[in-house]
């Protein structure tokens, strides 16, 4: 049996949330069939989820700096129903009409506040090429009417624009509107652990 690469990226929060995700994600996706997340960081999501939706396929994505990290997950896992990553950054990829409807899912966790705003409207934009149907999941924190939910998320937030000035938890109603323009129905806010939410969409 092959060794185990136990240097490869590695996060703590993947591991703390990834089942509560799950737990929603599998009736969220319960009849869907190719998914594509945004923001793969390690690919840790990716190998967790795609092995118990096994009637899907999950394709990973990233900054290309991220793709040796995400394959080494998937290598270790052999999880058959993960695609290796494609190099899709949001900034300069998308919209992207040609790719967004091969797929009747997106996820994307954490990746709202590291996004420049103007990129999260136009990330919500191009969902407008989604099908009729599919589901969009959407995991992080948020600030609803203005307040953050918690002190730490007020902290974090702090710690997020010191570290780049673009960065920082978005308003709740900000993506609402976007996701709403863009002809998504919002299906579900779930309350998760550590102060995140889980948003579910459905494309109209
Ligand atoms: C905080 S990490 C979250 C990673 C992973 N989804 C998780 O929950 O652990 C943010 C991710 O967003 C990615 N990211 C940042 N800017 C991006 C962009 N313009 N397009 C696509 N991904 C981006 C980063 O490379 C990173 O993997």
């Amino acid at each position: 049996m092959a060794e185990l690469d136990n240097d490869k990226p590695f996060s703590q929060a993947c591991e703390n949330n990834q089942e509560p995700i799950f737990n929603i994600l599998k009736d969220a996706f319960a009849d869907k069939t190719s998914i594509l997340e945004v923001g793969s960081g390690t690919g840790q999501h990716a190998v967790y989820m795609a092995p118990r939706m096994t009637h899907l396929q999950w394709q990973t994505s990233d900054l290309s700096e991220n793709a040796n990290g995400i394959n080494r997950w998937i290598n270790d896992e052999q999880a058959v129903n993960v695609l290796r990553p494609l190099e899709l950054d949001i900034a300069k990829h998308w919209p992207n009409p040609d790719l967004v409807s091969n797929f009747d899912g997106l996820y994307s966790a954490n990746t709202c506040h590291i996004m420049p705003w103007e990129t999260v409207q136009s990330f919500l934009a191009g969902m407008e090429s989604m099908q009729e149907g599919s589901r969009v999941a959407i995991y992080g924190p948020f600030k609803y009417g203005g307040e953050y939910t918690s002190e730490s998320n007020e902290r974090f937030d702090h710690w997020l624009k010191a570290q780049e000035a673009h960065r920082g938890i978005r308003d709740f109603e900000a993506v609402a509107e976007m996701a709403n323009k863009s002809g998504l129905e919002l299906l579900d806010d779930h309350k998760m652990p550590a102060n995140n939410q889980l948003l579910i969409w459905q494309k109209r």
